[in-house]
């Protein structure tokens, strides 16, 4: 029988929590850390390690020490600083793009210019250095008119203008604030949707579309967020129209990346939307979404720590099945957040055989938790269907009553 495995997941959030607890459960792993990790992941029996996900020789250091079989990355900021390139010269398997290839995520600007290369269908568009030609550009654009900040922005480097006097401000505040291009788009309309491929070179796998939330408020509303909470599988989305996905925009991404010598391995996160012209990417992303990766990998019944090793090892990727579960998750959030979310205590949570916690920024005991960012945690519920695990959710955050928190009240109603 071949060596049980050993694996590191680098980062701190739900994504990473829910991850973690993936691979945990295959019969083919023996131990998975997590680096920094978050203190709700002992609830798991995850071995959190206390070195900072940006400290890059840290890191190195670790997987050599503990003979770690390979990384697995999940934020993008860590990709962006080359941890892969690091970890390959150094002969330390890894998961996740390098450093060329992470421009996907990290410039939009270059994204899009990817795809206008490889003919991936996406949203009309056009850059900018500074806000005067910016403001000039406007004039050929309608609104609501897009305006996106090129560089990583967490999400929150959007802005949906309805109108040309909110155009300028934003234009202005965005340069103002130390952003040296900015992308004007035509807003596309139409359902969006998360679609995770985990892709070895020329081979790849989709793994269960999901569905997001990105605004702050319910019905759609308030400014963008890092994502407030998922479901999946998604019934209104239909067998063609997930083709034409593959077809029209997944296929041609993987060109792409073949054609461009990108060495691409790691997971690639389209976001698409289903227009009335067919699907258009939104953006890509050179990692699984959060908070979609929780409810994406519980729908997955392929061992997801074999598919990454055979990822890894470029062997043959297995199949990705799905078990007949919906799965739906709504995150809780500190008041203020995503400007500035305050510092919550938790306390201790209730125990429930109907929901599972993923924790995300949390510190401390597990009897007295507190809050470190925006999102604490997201409550899943796995269910026959999405009514179900819907309502097991909000039966769940209902009777938290935690002063200064917050979560939306409608996720998965698109589907119901
Ligand atoms: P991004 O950071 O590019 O993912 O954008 C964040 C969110 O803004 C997306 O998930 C969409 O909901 C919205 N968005 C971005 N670009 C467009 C677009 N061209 N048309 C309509 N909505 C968009
Ligand atoms: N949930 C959106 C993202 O991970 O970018």
């Amino acid at each position: 029988m071949k060596n049980k495995l050993s694996i590191l997941v680098v980062g701190s959030g739900g994504r990473e929590f829910a991850v973690a607890k993936k691979f945990k459960e295959s019969p083919s792993v023996k131990e998975v850390y997590c680096a920094p990790g978050n203190s709700g992941m002992q609830t798991i029996g995850i071995t959190t390690v206390a070195i900072n996900e940006m400290d890059l020789d840290g890191l190195l250091g670790f997987v050599k020490e503990n003979k770690i079989d390979w990384t697995f990355v999940g934020p993008e900021n860590v990709l962006c600083a080359g941890i892969v390139d690091k970890f390959e010269k150094n002969g330390q398997k890894i998961f996740g793009p390098n450093q060329r290839a992470a421009q996907l995520e990290g410039s939009k600007n270059y994204a899009l210019q990817f795809m206008d290369n490889y003919h991936v269908p996406t949203a009309r568009h056009e850059a900018f250095e500074n806000p005067e030609d910016c403001i000039t550009g406007l004039k050929d654009f309608s609104y609501p008119v897009v305006i996106k900040e090129d560089g990583l922005a967490g999400g929150k480097g959007v802005t949906i203008a309805s109108d040309e006097a909110t155009a300028k401000v934003t234009i202005k505040d965005m340069f103002a604030g130390g952003q040296s291009k900015i992308v004007l788009e035509e807003c596309l309309v139409g359902p969006e949707y998360s679609m995770f491929v985990v892709i070895s070179e020329d081979q790849y796998r989709i793994l269960p579309i999901a569905q997001d939330h990105k605004r702050v408020g319910d019905g759609d509303t308030g400014p963008n967020t890092g994502g407030m909470g998922s479901y999946c599988p998604i019934p209104q989305l239909s067998e063609s129209d997930r083709q034409r996905m593959i077809e029209e925009i997944v296929e041609p991404t993987i060109k792409g990346l073949i054609q461009g010598k990108y060495h691409y391995h790691g997971v690639l996160y389209i976001g698409l939307m289903m227009t009335d012209l067919g699907p258009k990417v939104i953006e890509y992303n050179v990692r699984l979404g959060d908070p979609e990766t929780e409810v994406v990998l519980p729908k997955m019944s392929t061992d997801f720590a074999d598919l990454i090793d055979a990822a890894v090892n470029e062997r043959e990727m297995p199949e990705v099945k799905e078990n007949k579960q919906a799965i739906l998750g709504v995150v809780l959030c500190a008041e203020g957040y995503p400007k500035n979310p305050v510092k919550i205590n938790l306390g201790k949570l209730p125990a429930s055989d109907k929901v599972d916690i993923d924790y995300a920024n949390v510190m401390g005991k597990l009897d007295n938790l507190q809050s470190t960012g925006g999102r604490i945690l997201m409550a899943i519920s796995e269910a026959d269907d999405l009514r179900t695990a819907q309502a097991n959710v909000y039966e769940y955050l209902d009777q938290l009553d935690i002063p200064h928190t917050f979560y939306r009240h409608d996720i998965g109603n698109k589907a119901l």
